[in-house]
């Protein structure tokens, strides 16, 4: 049991006490009503996890511009705040902390999910070999278009918004979602950013609009209770980059100066593995930050504990895991075995493969 004790070394995070550093990585699980308001499921759902360190909620779109697929919740609308306040409110009751990732797709979308008239909306006109889940089942994701300087302040106060909506909803943080190739990842990597203007060439300048939102959405709760998600080298919704270490070096030094609550790296995303320089670039970029650091990606509690015994990260989180595990910390704690998680029911349905995964005591009995 000793060997996982570090998981169980108590955190504090911007005024925060994490009681455990098994995280829960944010999931999307397109169970939201169609207009993004959370469904009731949802309240259990979280209310089940709530022996997390902390929950990160699945992606939320932070305007309806910012949607790419069927039946994702957002936080742009009184219905959203009401929905989310009856999820943080279950979670606290339970004695957890839920931080709302926000999510602006950017051009993995596809118009039939868009308000009329609208096309995705992209840092250069390049689509994307992607797709989406619509209402007609998988789809090629729409020709993008890109994004004009002067509306780039929207989109900044589109994420200042979505935050201010996510404290009335009572969340205790933020996580700023700028990974898995979505808007601020593909301002950030030049195979999907060519401007010509203030956001784009070098590095400082494709990081420019992920750093204005994380100032904004910091501005609006203070440093402390935002983090954000980067995923230097995954390839999902078809990035890449000319040079990943050069790219991140330069965000991972400009947002250490901010004082986030943290930074959480997809360090390998399911199905691309990172490979040995990968790796080894990563724990080089992981050099660079000097604040709290969650690392995510195919994790067993062994693997986890030895990372955070070692520096290499102060806390993992943990997707597919906690899908099919609510009560992950006590499984990882008492060494009890864990239920495989049923890929069939990972995106849209109802309560099968959402709320019905069975706790180590019903189990038991
Ligand atoms: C069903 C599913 C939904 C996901 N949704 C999100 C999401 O909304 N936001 C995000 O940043 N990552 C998302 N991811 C990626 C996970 O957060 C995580 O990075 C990935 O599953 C690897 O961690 P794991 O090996 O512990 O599952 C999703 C992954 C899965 C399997």
């Amino acid at each position: 049991m000793s060997d996982i004790a570090p998981l169980f070394r108590p955190l504090s995070m911007g005024g925060l006490e994490l009681p455990n550093r098994v995280l829960m990585a944010p999931l999307t699980r397109n169970r939201a009503h169609s207009d993004g308001t959370p469904k009731a499921m949802a309240e259990e759902y979280y209310h089940q996890r709530a022996s997390a360190g902390l929950i990160i909620t699945e992606a939320t779109q932070v305007s309806p511009e910012g949607k790419g697929y069927l039946d994702t919740p957002g936080i742009h609308e009184d219905s959203h705040v009401a929905g989310w306040r009856r999820i943080t409110e279950t979670v606290h009751a339970a004695g957890g902390r839920i931080f709302l990732q926000l999510w602006h797709v950017g051009r993995i979308s596809h118009t039939s999910l868009l308000p009329e008239g609208v096309v995705p909306v992209a840092p250069s006109a390049i689509r994307a070999k992607s797709q989406v889940f619509g209402t007609d089942g998988f789809v090629d994701v729409s020709e993008p278009r890109a994004l004009e300087a002067d509306e780039l302040p929207r989109i900044v106060a589109d994420y200042a918004r979505a935050a201010a909506r996510a404290k009335e909803a009572g969340f205790d943080g933020i996580e700023v979602h700028a990974a898995n190739g979505y808007l601020l990842d593909q301002f950030l990597r030049d195979g999907s950013n060519r401007r010509e203007d203030a956001y784009g060439g070098s590095a400082e300048n494709r990081a420019r609009l992920a750093l204005e939102v994380t100032e904004a959405v910091a501005s609006v709760w203070g440093a402390d209770r935002v983090g954000i998600r980067l995923s230097p080298f995954g390839s999902f919704n078809d990035m890449s980059d000319s040079d990943p270490e050069a790219t991140f070096g330069t965000i991972y030094r400009a947002l250490d100066k901010l004082r986030l609550a943290y930074l959480h790296v997809v360090e390998s995303f399911p199905g691309s593995d990172s490979g040995p320089d990968e790796l080894a670039a990563l724990e080089r970029l992981r050099g660079l930050w000097t604040g709290t650091y969650i690392a995510n990606g195919g994790f067993n509690a062994t693997r986890a504990a030895d990372w955070i015994a070692r520096g290499r990260a102060d806390a993992v989180s943990f997707g597919r895991p906690f899908i099919a595990n609510p009560d992950l910390p006590e499984r990882y704690q008492l060494g009890a075995g864990l239920t495989t998680p049923n890929e069939a029911t990972f995106y849209g349905g109802g309560t099968e493969g959402y709320t019905d995964y069975p706790f180590r005591a019903q189990e038991a009995a």
